[in-house]
């Protein structure tokens, strides 16, 4: 299926669940406050790969949180759960920065899904999507 419609109404501040889309997980996750603000307090450059990666954006939008983020609900993260290495899926709320952690060979991830130490190259991807209400995202 090209585009998936996703419930999120069950999904509560500092929970997450994964849709599968065109084969591959996207981890849909209402991160809490604190998530929020860790990702937001990050120094661009100290960010291994600079560039969003958000898939809604110009591809050259730096990779701050907010572009990172779904466009007007900072809480949310919708990405597909790929390590960007070799394609191991990561452990959520893990890791040394709090995010995702991906056990194939070590790469950590923040809370915004962005590499910060490890072999990953780049952020994890932000699929085309959009809220089409409070509690529906559409994927694709
Ligand atoms: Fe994730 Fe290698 S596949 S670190």
């Amino acid at each position: 299926l090209a585009e998936i419609d996703v419930d999120v109404s069950q999904v509560a501040e500092g929970q997450s669940i994964t849709a599968k889309w065109r084969g591959k997980p996207v981890f849909i996750r209402q991160r809490t406050a604190q998530e929020v603000e860790e990702a937001r307090t990050v120094d661009l450059g100290d960010l291994k790969d600079p560039i969003a990666r958000n898939a809604n954006l110009a591809g050259d939008a730096p990779a701050t949180d907010e572009n990172r983020a779904a466009e007007g609900r900072e809480q949310w993260l919708v990405m597909v759960g790929v390590c960007t290495h070799l394609g191991c899926i990561p452990l959520g709320q893990s890791g040394d920065y709090d995010g995702w952690f991906c056990p194939c060979h070590g790469s950590h991830y923040d809370t915004a899904g962005r590499i910060r130490q490890g072999p990953a190259p780049t952020n994890m991807d932000i699929p085309p999507f959009t809220f089409t209400s409070d509690t529906t995202v559409r994927i694709g």
